[in-house]
């Protein structure tokens, strides 16, 4: 969604600006804009389309010098994509940018305008920044905290006092915001990735916190405007972690990261051969009392829950419940004593995600956050947090944050089923000596990158492709089916192998392409069976399958054959192909990768 940059220092400003939002492009937008304090006063400018519109904008404007600022990428809500929508708006006193939707908007708009002002956007942000102009009594902060007091919804918000030249101001509720400390210099985002090519020292704002920022000195203040201390974190991200290094693209460096993320989130949590979390509360003793769980999230982070349950069932017995969070929220779900919810999130910013969590937890419930981002919102409010070391990223659609979102899931099973007696000690043992082969297997799929590129040739202008799979296979054809969706705009679906012939094997005719997935022994037979109805009804089919196995002929027309492996454990080695080919299709049909049509990386709205 939207991002947030400012800047206060002695560079010039419109460069830092676009800099710094470059590194938030990822989060999808489609405008963008950038507000700077100029002698001659507040200069707007503002561009419909991808930042270099904006860039260039800039750049016919040399004589800018103003080495304070606040910059905006835009992902409409209010309003289509449009320069007048675009981001920063400004009133008489006050410019600003916000990332959010402000709710009661329609009123304020209304008192407003019984007051004289006037409206050129359809944005819920003009009617804000015209209230803050409303409000204004000469000190930022009183009319930050009054202005504020009289909205509802949800915002992360940098702004200008055109009487204030030397600082600006940020503030959040529910959308994420940081502050950056350079030397000299200071800054305003709404990521990490952001700021890493200028500090890795940073704040993050908790609800209602402000921040005033000039170039020496950054003020907190708390909601109700009382000097605050806050603590500096340091990103352990380095620049490379958010830059290409020679790949064509985000996505691609990180589905080739997912060897190291998979070490990386793995091996610190074995200890002597044994899955041990490090979460002080997820005791073996408590693990053995939980009568059921919850898994709550969004998209990818869901997809990941749903094969954490077929994990956890079958190794512990425990019974477990996959909840889309904006389902959850609203469902008024039954949650007993002795339950607990674990919420999965990549960016631990997904608002939805983030009201589940807190929904959960009223209602009586430990919660367990699995989050890739350190410090995000979802990891703070969470009871306890495994973190995923995935490293920053930054390609819309999830690749290496899923692999290790059901790593992490499976060791969680693992130490259950000991804890719980439902697998030996030894058993688990011999689980963890096979999830350790996983870094160098996955190794062994991504060099075989080739035969998928070819199989997107071939697949490349169909409209419609179906995923087929039983079990774990199920839970993984929805993200195959999700990923080729969000990137290729080719129209997909998922089905349980059994299920298609309820109703969808209708659409199955000459030449229907089929992704099946069999890769689970006990149930190998079953799914060749449903491959054959539909192959017989003249679909198209590439099966994966492990090494080895014996496939009828005229089953398939091709076939991918992948590492013998352990098979609870292959939905982390067969996603990889499935990244990929959604990643080829992709770039033959000329999409843009990494930032697909109308997503945003981290959806902080409803
Ligand atoms: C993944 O490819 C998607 N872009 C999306 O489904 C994502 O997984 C979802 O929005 C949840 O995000 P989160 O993990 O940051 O909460």
């Amino acid at each position: 969604m939207c991002g947030i940059v400012g800047y206060v220092g002695q560079r010039k400003a419109a460069g830092v600006l676009i800099d710094c939002l470059s590194k938030l492009e990822y989060r999808g937008y489609d405008s963008a804009g950038v507000a700077l304090f100029e002698k001659s006063g507040i200069e707007v400018i503002k561009a419909t389309g991808r930042l270099k519109v904006l860039a260039a904008a800039l750049e016919a404007k040399p004589e800018l010098s103003a080495t304070c600022g606040i910059g905006h990428t835009r992902w409409a809500t209010h309003g289509a994509p449009s320069d007048l929508n675009s981001h920063p708006h400004t009133s008489e006193h006050v410019t600003l940018v916000h990332n959010g939707i402000i709710e009661n908007y329609l009123k304020l708009k209304e008192m407003l305008l019984s007051n004289g002002y006037t409206f050129q956007s359809e944005t819920d942000t003009e009617v804000l920044v015209k209230l803050f102009d409303f409000n204004y009594d000469g000190d930022p902060l009183c009319t930050i905290l009054k202005t504020l007091s009289q909205v509802r919804g949800s915002y992360g918000l940098a702004i200008m006092f055109k009487d204030f030249p030397d600082r600006i101001y940020g503030v959040r509720k529910e959308s994420p915001l940081i502050v950056g400390y350079g030397q000299g210099e200071n800054f305003l985002a709404s990521d990490i990735p952001a700021l890493l090519k200028y500090t890795r020292e940073y704040s993050i704002l908790e609800e209602g916190q402000i921040a005033e920022v000039t170039e020496d000195k950054i003020t907190i203040y708390d909601e109700f405007g009382n000097p605050t201390e806050k603590e500096h974190l340091t990103a352990d991200w380095d620049v490379e972690a958010a830059e290409k290094c020679g790949y064509a693209h985000f996505m691609l460096k990180e589905i080739h990261e997912q060897p190291k993320a998979m070490l990386s989130t793995i091996s610190p949590r074995i200890e002597d051969g044994m899955p041990d979390l490090h979460v002080k509360s997820l005791t073996d003793d408590y693990l053995r009392k939980v009568k059921r769980i919850h898994i709550v999230a969004c998209g990818t982070a869901m997809h990941a829950g749903m094969v954490g349950k077929t994990a956890i069932e079958r190794l512990c017995r425990v019974p477990v419940e996959v909840d889309i969070a904006s389902e959850f929220r609203y469902r008024d779900p039954i949650i007993g004593e002795d339950e607990l919810t674990v919420i999965i999130s990549q960016s631990g910013e997904t608002l939805d995600t983030l009201a589940a969590l807190k929904l959960a937890r009223a209602k009586g419930s430990k919660v367990l956050g699995i989050v890739n981002v350190v410090g995000s919102s979802i990891a703070r409010e969470s009871d306890d947090v495994i973190y995923t070391y995935a490293g920053p990223e930054i390609a819309v659609a999830s690749t290496k944050a899923y692999s290790v979102q059901l790593a992490v899931l499976y060791l969680l099973a693992l130490r259950m089923a000991y804890a719980r007696n439902t697998l030996s000690q030894e058993k688990v043992q011999a689980y963890v000596k096979e999830l350790l082969r996983l870094p160098e297997l996955i190794g062994e799929v991504l060099e075989d990158s080739e035969q998928i590129k070819y199989l997107a040739s071939q697949f490349m202008n169909c409209d419609d492709l179906f995923y087929l799979g039983r079990g774990f296979d199920y839970a993984l054809s929805l993200e195959g089916s999700l990923k080729l969706k969000e990137i290729s705009y080719v129209h997909s679906e998922a089905y349980a192998a059994g299920e298609l012939k309820h109703g969808t094997i209708s659409l199955i005719v000459e030449g229907t392409p089929v992704i099946a997935l069999a890769t689970q022994d006990d149930v190998f037979e079953k799914t060749i069976s449903n491959v054959k109805e539909v192959k017989s009804r003249g679909a198209k089919v590439i099966l994966f399958c492990k090494k080895g196995v014996s496939v009828p002929a005229d089953v398939a027309d091709y076939i991918v054959s992948l590492p013998v492996y352990e098979e609870i454990f292959m939905p982390m080695l067969t996603a990889v192909p499935l990244q990929l080919f959604a990643y080829y299709m992709a770039v033959l049909r000329g999409c843009d990768v990494d930032k697909p049509r109308n997503l945003a990386k981290s959806v902080t709205v409803e």
